[in-house]
């Protein structure tokens, strides 16, 4: 129950995020938002590999991944941004940040990960939660998600040929999710410039009342 708490407030944060944004830009940074709660048996799983103690106390101490929470984001810049502005919010700690898009994994992984801490606010007493934050591309997301179904309990998915076939894969994805990212800016640029407005948009504002509100 505090997990999924935890996981409400920061999805609150980024929903609120988000709509303050796409008012601003007429777009939404965020594309969807995901989150889970990670499954006991994945729990015990975690603290047993690492040789830790299976305890209440053992887990909010050892783990920072049993509140996961995944932000697809529109575009590369996208991410940074809406990382920073929860970074800078005065009730958010940022615990770690690992950069898997300017490095990103061997593998081709890409990913913009954070463990913040925040406090949530219970009956008797206000804890202080850590939340695991995943932020990627929908092309990030895809590959992401493919590369981890082939991946898991199947014996050849590292074989060197299909590894290396799944980074390249991460690689087409990362050109063409910079591409769109150029695309996007060009478009902003000329609408900055003064071609932004169409044909129509331009006769609709001719043929507005004065003082209307287009
Ligand atoms: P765990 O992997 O949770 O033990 O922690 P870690 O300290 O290695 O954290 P890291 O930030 O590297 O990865 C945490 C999560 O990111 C994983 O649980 C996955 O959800 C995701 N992730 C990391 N690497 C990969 C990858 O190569 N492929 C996919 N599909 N997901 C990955
Ligand atoms: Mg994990």
């Amino acid at each position: 129950m505090r997990y999924e708490s935890a996981i409400r407030e920061v999805r609150t944060k980024f929903e609120v995020l988000n709509a303050e944004l796409s008012l601003h830009t007429s777009r939404n940074p965020i594309e969807s938002i995901q989150s889970r709660v990670k499954k006991p048996l994945s729990i015990i799983g975690k603290l047993r590999r690492q040789g830790l103690p299976l305890t209440l106390d053992s887990i909010v101490e050892n783990l920072n991944d049993v509140a996961g929470i995944r932000v697809i984001c529109s575009f590369i810049d996208d991410i940074y941004s809406v990382a920073e502005m929860l970074a800078r919010q005065d009730d958010v700690t940022v615990v770690t940040v690992k950069d898997y898009i300017r490095r990103p994994k061997p593998n081709g992984y890409r990913s913009y990960h954070m463990i913040v801490e925040l406090p949530v606010f219970f009956s008797r007493e206000k804890k202080m939660m850590r939340v695991e934050i995943q932020l990627r591309t929908v092309a990030m997301d895809f590959w992401a998600s493919l590369e981890h179904q082939m991946k898991y309990k199947k014996a050849n998915a590292d074989r060197p040929e299909i590894a290396a076939e799944l980074k390249s894969c991460a690689e087409t994805i990362a050109a063409t999710d910079a591409r769109m990212m150029g695309i996007r800016k060009r478009i902003e640029k000329l609408e900055e410039e003064g071609n932004g407005e169409t044909d129509f948009h331009k006769s609709y504002l001719a043929a507005a009342p004065k003082g209307s509100a287009v």
